[in-house]
């Protein structure tokens, strides 16, 4: 029988085995690191000419991996695979299908600091967000697998006499998966195994600074006993693989998560029909965020401190819910804002590798160039209270920043900036600490610091996001505990380790037998 679902626990770096075993990890992974890593495409392994260079970004001649890189007539080739091989398993047992997954999360499981390893290279996670991260990956394979087991019968309907009636879910074909770098591994492999365990056929298309890590997910479903051409490995830019996928009349459903602007993209190529095309194509769009810690006037302000911190930098706030705003009862707005910039200054940042370090780089030289300039209109719009500082020389580090006394309507406070900047307001009241929260295009994760219950009620209605939490941080949802998705700019509110999730994968179909 299966087991009831849990997620999987955080690994403790305190315990010294633990991290002598990391450390044994992540020799094993600079053995490794610079290798070539193919396409695959039908089972078939393709080495292309041009590749995608993937580094380390705290050490930029440190290279990760080499990639191959799909053109658009690879991006066919792995189509035609695609759509030849949904004939089969659309077919498969759905018990089948789940056992992959089982099997798939045990094998990470069994190599687990192997995987955080390389998300500390690849990626420049610190070592608890990288076990984080494989942490989710398990989870949402545990989760799916399960969620699947119960979808398979379908939902019961009624039946007259001399009839009998059936509702069932049927796949809906080929999915094109378009994954973003910062959760690498969790949400790519998230997206993936949603796609493949409902019984569709899968083009993955991971981010470009991250491909090893999902080369690593392909070697990993093999290994469980995937079918060859169910899940095609088709690394590539997304100006030419992304559009021409999308675009594609095969296509039948795109899952994307990343930055709003490609979002949009994606939902407006996707609505037109291209010739030959017989169907309105799904997409499922998880986009960006600017997400807001309130911290009301009767709380505990230390939590409120510690949540703000650990929020707005953990993984350098390149997380979609990321706190980049605190929102703070003009009441206790000194001494919230004293104690954020006391605890930031115990943040150590550097090379990830290290485990003392708290705080790795950003991304890459994009992602380092748009933060600084950010921090510079941060400089115009608030008072710099913390860092402001970077350095791009051997990798890309920017320090944790602080900006004080920042206007509701300022640039910082409505754009997502996706880095370590944090802004902070002063707010009249609750009311107008909910209005502020609520001024941005974006809804994704929020939280409130407070004591009071009436203000956590006006909250529960008022503050329009698709994640909020209470007297905790807004960072770190669990997968089947805290579904994760927004509202608004933020996407199309699908939950990501939800109960529905699963869903957006599937078909509805009626059956009625007269008897
Ligand atoms: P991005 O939009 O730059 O890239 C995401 C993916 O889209 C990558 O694989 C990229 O190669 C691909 N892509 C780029 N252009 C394309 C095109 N024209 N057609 C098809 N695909 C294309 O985002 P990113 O920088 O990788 O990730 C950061 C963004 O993702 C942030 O905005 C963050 O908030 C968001 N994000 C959202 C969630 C969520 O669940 N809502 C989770 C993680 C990240
Ligand atoms: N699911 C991730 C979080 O909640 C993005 O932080």
């Amino acid at each position: 029988m299966v087991q009831s679902y849990k997620h999987e626990p955080f690994c403790d770096f305190s315990n010294q085995r633990n991290q002598k075993e990391f450390e044994a990890a992540l020799q094993k992974v600079e053995t490794e690191l610079g290798k070539n890593y193919p396409l695959i495409i039908g089972g078939e392994r393709i080495f292309t000419e041009d590749s995608i260079i993937s580094v380390n970004p705290a050490n930029r001649e440190e290279v990760v991996g080499r990639v191959s890189k799909a053109t658009q007539e690879l991006a066919e080739k792995a189509m035609k695979v695609a759509d030849r091989t949904f004939q089969t398993w659309r077919k498969s047992r759905p018990e089948m299908r789940a056992d992959i997954l089982f099997r798939a999360s045990a094998i990470v499981r069994r190599r687990k600091h192997e995987f955080s390893a390389i998300l500390v290279k690849e990626a420049g996670k610190p070592w608890n967000e990288a076990d984080a991260d494989t942490a989710e990956a398990i989870d949402f394979m545990e989760y799916y697998a399960r969620q699947m087991l119960k979808l398979k019968d379908g939902i019961p309907v009624e039946s007259r006499s001399m009839e009998y009636n059936r509702f069932n879910y049927i796949p809906l074909g080929v999915g094109v998966i378009i994954s973003p770098w910062n959760f690498a591994f969790a949400i790519m492999a998230g997206m993936t195994t949603a796609a493949l365990v409902t019984g569709n056929t899968v083009l993955l298309k991971p981010a470009s600074t991250t491909p090893v890590i999902a080369a690593k997910l392909m070697e990993v479903l093999e290994e469980a006993g995937l079918p060859a051409g169910v899940v095609n490995y088709i690394p590539g830019s997304g100006a030419e693989v992304g559009d021409y996928l999308v675009d594609h009349p095969r296509t039948r459903f795109i899952s994307f998560t990343g930055s709003r602007d490609v979002g949009l993209r994606i939902y407006e190529r996707a609505s037109k029909l291209s010739t030959g095309q017989i169907w309105l194509k799904r997409v499922v769009a998880e986009m960006g965020g600017k997400d807001t810690i309130v911290v009301d006037k009767e709380a505990d302000l230390e939590l409120a401190s510690q949540s703000i911190v650990a929020s707005a930098f953990g993984f350098s706030g390149q997380k979609c819910s990321a706190c980049s705003r605190a929102v703070i009862l003009e009441d206790v707005y000194d001494q919230v804002l004293d104690r954020v910039v006391e605890l930031t200054r115990e943040l150590t940042v550097g090379d990830p590798s290290k485990q003392s370090i708290k705080m790795g780089p950003v991304n890459d030289q994009g992602a380092f160039d748009k933060i600084m300039s950010y921090i510079a209109i941060g400089k115009e719009e608030g008072k710099l209270m913390f860092g402001g500082e970077g350095e791009d020389g051997k990798g890309w580090f920017i320090q944790p920043t602080i900006f004080a006394d920042v206007d509701e309507n300022a640039r910082i406070m409505k754009e997502e900036i996706f880095g370590p900047v944090v802004a902070f307001c002063k707010a009249k009241d609750f009311n107008h600490a909910i209005d502020i929260a609520n001024n941005t295009e974006y809804g994704l994760t929020g939280a409130v610091i407070t004591n009071n219950r009436e203000n956590i009620e006006k909250a529960r209605e008022d503050f329009h996001v698709g994640n909020l939490y209470f007297n905790r941080g807004c960072t770190g949802a669990i997968v089947g505990y805290q579904p994760f998705g927004g509202f608004n700019m933020s996407g199309t509110d699908s939950k990501a380790g939800g109960p529905d999730y699963l869903l957006l994968h599937l078909q509805g179909k009626t059956t009625s037998e007269t008897l």
